[in-house]
């Protein structure tokens, strides 16, 4: 479609809420390295291109929506943070990021361990070869039957959340002639600054034991007491998307003083801390992560510290980074429906997927970024809004974005950083068909995760 039947649309400053992009970039054909797999470049054609291989081909054999996830990156995430914490801490994949059995395999391979939240992400850890002993199993409301599986299987940690759970879990492991090794998952009350949904260290809320009032306290005394469970360590995850260390820094002081006065009570060091995942990525230019070995570093040393200053050994520690392994290795490449120019406010743009393929935008009012993938072009910056194919008008994808105004139907869109939390919570909602999840490495792509077929809907409906 030409470019004057897409008109620009209004300059940016008149409509973007505040807070957002400051104005289009100076060149929208650039991918910022922030935001795109290690791997994605543009070939000599303009095309954009991963692990070596070029969306138009991805397109072409696989279809769109498609979730294309850069495995050379993903292999590099996950050692750079086994690297940065070395062999005197572990570092537990949060297997809800997103799951799939050659996730696992990397995993494996790479010499971490994995994080699993329920019966179904166990099933495809121990399916895929993730030795037990290096899984964590989590969860608020675990089933006596998924605790049962995760005893027999022989998993390295149970996380428990609640009262009843200290004595649910202690009890399977005893009439299975076991004694399991679990964590006592506790809230330090720090409120993390993310959206309300993914903070989960405050109070009032469903995680963990409180710390306030001596709850967690009472906890470790009623778990310290059980046959069937060996308390190993004490657990904390303060909320996802964070950038800012000082709630880490809180929760590992608070958390640090509950080992202390367990010590004073009942002359027991616990050997372990988990401070649990939530390190924020770039999702837009806007966005400044940390990198591993920094954020090990900080975390290293306020344990080490506050231990020191509490005459304490030095607990193991581990940590449960998922999105900031998958995160930004991912990218869902899109083809352009229709074009709607609305004057005087924005153009929407609609791609053949949509909040279910990604649903962070409308439940977290989530920012992503958008590019042009299958071509370059120098036409003006339109304010566009990338929205979806579902009959809902929530159904956004990307709230505000620039993009080409010579954008035509047909193109291919990609939104980067989808690799955590968009397959994982992806729906059938509108009976849309979840995507397939193709992994690109050294110039080859494979399905890791097949798309979803109108003959994997019926067969569920059984009529
Ligand atoms: N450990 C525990 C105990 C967790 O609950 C979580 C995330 C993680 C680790 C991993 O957090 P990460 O490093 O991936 O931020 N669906 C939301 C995020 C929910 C996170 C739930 N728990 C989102 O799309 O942002």
């Amino acid at each position: 479609m030409s470019r004057s039947a897409h008109p620009a649309g209004p300059r940016h400053a008149d409509v973007l809420p505040e807070g957002h992009y400051s104005g289009p970039p100076s060149d929208l054909n650039v991918l910022d390295p922030k935001v795109w797999a290690q791997t994605v470049g543009r070939d000599g054609d303009g095309v954009v291109t991963v692990g070596g291989v070029d969306v138009k081909t991805l397109a072409e054999q696989y279809g769109t929506p498609a979730y294309v996830l850069d495995e050379t990156d993903f292999r590099a995430r996950a050692r750079a943070w086994r690297a940065a914490f070395g062999s005197d801490a572990d570092v537990f994949y949060a297997g809800k990021a997103f799951l799939s059995r050659a996730v696992v395999k990397w995993l494996h391979e790479e010499g971490l361990n994995l994080d699993v939240c329920s019966g179904g992400e166990l099933a495809t850890a121990l399916s895929a070869g993730m030795p037990a002993d290096r899984i964590a199993f989590h969860g608020n409301n675990k089933s006596v039957e998924e605790i049962e599986r995760a005893v027999s299987a022989g998993v390295g940690r149970i996380v428990l959340d609640s009262f009843q759970e200290i004595v649910r879990v202690a009890h399977v492991a005893e009439s299975l002639g076991k004694r399991q090794r679990v964590q006592i998952r506790i809230t330090v009350g720090v409120e993390a600054h993310t959206h309300e949904f993914i903070a989960t260290a405050h109070e009032d809320q469903k995680f963990g034991i409180p710390l306030a009032g001596g709850q967690a306290a009472e906890a470790v005394r009623r778990a310290l007491k059980l046959d069937g469970i060996e308390l190993i360590g004490i657990h904390s995850h303060i909320g996802s998307q964070i950038f800012d260390m000082s709630g880490f820094e809180v929760a590992a002081h608070r958390v640090v003083g509950l080992l202390k006065d367990v010590r004073d009570e009942h002359g027991v060091e616990l050997p372990e801390i988990d401070l649990g995942g939530g390190l924020g990525i770039a999702y837009t230019s806007d966005d400044d992560p940390r990198e591993p070995h920094e954020i090990a570093k900080a975390l290293t040393e306020i344990v080490t510290r506050e231990c020191e200053a509490a005459r304490l050994r030095t607990p193991r520690i581990s940590v449960e980074p998922g999105r900031a392994i998958v995160g930004p290795t991912a990218f869902t490449l899109y083809e352009v429906g229709t074009i709607k120019p609305l004057d005087g406010l924005r153009t929407y743009v609609s791609v053949d997927g949509g909040m279910s393929d990604n649903i962070r935008t409308a439940l977290y009012d989530a920012e992503y970024s958008v590019a042009l993938v299958s071509r370059t072009s120098d036409a003006e910056p339109m304010l566009a809004r990338v929205v979806g194919k579902h009959c809902e008008s929530g159904d956004i994808v990307v709230k505000d974005a620039f993009l080409p105004s010579d954008l035509a139907p047909g193109d291919l869109i990609a939104v980067p950083a989808t690799g955590a939390y968009c397959r994982s919570m992806a729906s059938n909602y509108n009976h849309v068909l979840r995507p397939p999840v193709v992994a690109v490495a050294d110039g080859e792509s494979r399905v890791i995760v097949r798309r979803e077929t109108e003959e994997d809907l019926l067969r569920l409906d059984v009529g």
